[in-house]
């Protein structure tokens, strides 16, 4: 989708929960169609998987760093999820996600259970807390993954 950036690519990815009542599949049908068509705009890409058993949701955002911090401030403060914390954010090489105009995906249980590890703050001892690992499981998913819609 995009091919060369012509400014260096910036991601944030984060980990929140769902506000009750969870968000139907509607929803987010009508979530990612304004997201992609906003993030169109701003050459921001990236992925939003959510899973429904918990309600989680982890999403990715990649593309210019000014743009992509100004979405990312404005979707923490959406109140269709809370408990937004960012598990990993900095300057990358390239794009992670080059076919995903937010992708989006379910995420099933033994999945999540998978990312588990990742998805707190952790000591500095663990590695873990090294983002650009949690980004490769990430976009190891996208890659063995269809968008779902
Ligand atoms: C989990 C979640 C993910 C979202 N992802 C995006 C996104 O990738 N792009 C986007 O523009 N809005 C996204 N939103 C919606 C924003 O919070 C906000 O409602 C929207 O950008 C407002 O668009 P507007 O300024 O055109 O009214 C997301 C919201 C939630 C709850």
């Amino acid at each position: 989708m995009f091919v060369t950036s012509p400014v260096p690519v910036f991601q944030v990815v984060y980990h929140s929960l769902a506000t009750s009542p969870l968000p139907t599949t509607a929803d987010h049908r009508r979530l990612l169609s304004q997201s992609r068509a906003n993030n169109a705009a701003r050459a921001i890409g990236g992925m939003l998987l959510y899973a429904e058993t918990t309600g989680e949701y982890l999403q990715v955002l990649e593309g210019p760093a000014e743009e992509v911090r100004a979405l990312y401030r404005k979707i923490a403060a959406d109140v269709r999820h809370h408990n937004v914390s960012v598990l990993s954010e900095g300057p990358a090489a390239e794009r992670s996600f080059p076919n995903w105009q937010m992708g989006f995906a379910p995420l099933e249980a033994d999945e999540l259970a998978q990312l588990d590890s990742y998805l707190s703050p952790r000591p500095p001892s663990n590695p873990k807390t090294d983002g650009s690992a949690l980004l490769e499981v990430l976009a190891d998913f996208a890659r063995t993954r269809e968008v779902s819609y």
